[in-house]
């Protein structure tokens, strides 16, 4: 299958990242060259608190900086939270919303993570999606039925789909060492990519999926190989360069 899309490799620091890693994220910045640039983009969503000064240390490379949740409304009496207007002009280009370890501590529904995106769209930044199933879903048969009613709840109708970004990540692989294998990975995805097109048409096709659930630098080529895996969601091998640039270059290399 040849790409229609660049790919794109994001590292979700978590609630992980101190200003002492700034440092890092400078080095990971003049790694990003324009040669790596041209073949995937490469971005760190990093704590808000760091978002301003990871934006002024990635300024003028080709590394993005992203946020890794957002509020759904503009503004308000919302103590705590943070909207997309304000982590836009903190320098922010994606937000993740709907991560599953968000969807489950903050019991946040597939409506209220698609009004998420909405509002980082409207503050001109890209969401990446998150769906996934958990292993008793799995187990019980269910994964493409979550998945697909994840997909229809959580994605909005945007006149400008090619904005979205959607990453699988099975929630049994997350943080646990545990990956999804080629043909799972395969399955959902095709899956993902059908829902996408048969929401937005032929546009659907330029959305990217990412794939994410202990990527690293050894699955890492094997599972950008896989059709319609347009990328990764990286978590625990995106806190260190050492980790986090193999995966980069797998995607750089990736021929499909
Ligand atoms: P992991 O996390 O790579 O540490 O499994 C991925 C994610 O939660 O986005």
């Amino acid at each position: 299958m040849t790409h229609t899309h660049k790919r794109l490799i994001a590292g979700n620091w978590k609630m992980n990242g101190l200003f002492a890693q700034l440092e890092q994220l400078e080095e990971l910045a003049k790694s990003v060259t324009p040669a790596v640039a041209a073949a995937t983009d490469v971005a760190i969503c990093v704590p808000s608190t760091l978002l301003a000064a990871a934006s002024q240390a990635a300024y003028g490379s080709e590394l993005a900086i992203g946020a890794q949740d957002c509020h759904a409304e503009k503004s308000g009496a919302y103590t705590g939270d943070v909207s997309a207007q304000m982590l836009a002009e903190a320098g922010a280009r994606y937000v993740i919303v709907g991560h599953s370890e968000r969807r489950a501590a903050y019991a946040e529904s597939d409506s209220l993570v698609s009004k998420k995106a909405q509002a980082a769209l409207d503050e001109g930044m890209d969401p990446i999606i998150c769906l996934g199933e958990t292993l008793q879903q799995r187990e019980s048969g269910q994964t493409l039925a979550v998945i697909g009613s994840q997909l229809e709840g959580s994605v909005p109708d945007t006149a400008e789909p090619q904005r979205l970004v959607v990453a699988y990540e099975p929630i049994w692989a997350i943080g646990t060492g545990l990956t999804a294998n080629v043909a799972q990975i395969e399955e959902v995805h095709s899956a993902i990519r059908a829902g996408l097109v048969a929401k937005f048409g032929e546009s659907g096709r330029g959305i990217r999926i990412l794939y994410g659930g202990s990527m690293k630098a050894e699955n890492a080529p094997e599972i950008l190989a896989v059709p319609n895996v347009d990328g990764g969601l990286v978590g625990g091998a995106s806190l260190t360069n050492a980790a986090f640039l193999p995966i980069i270059s797998a995607a750089v290399n990736a021929d499909n």
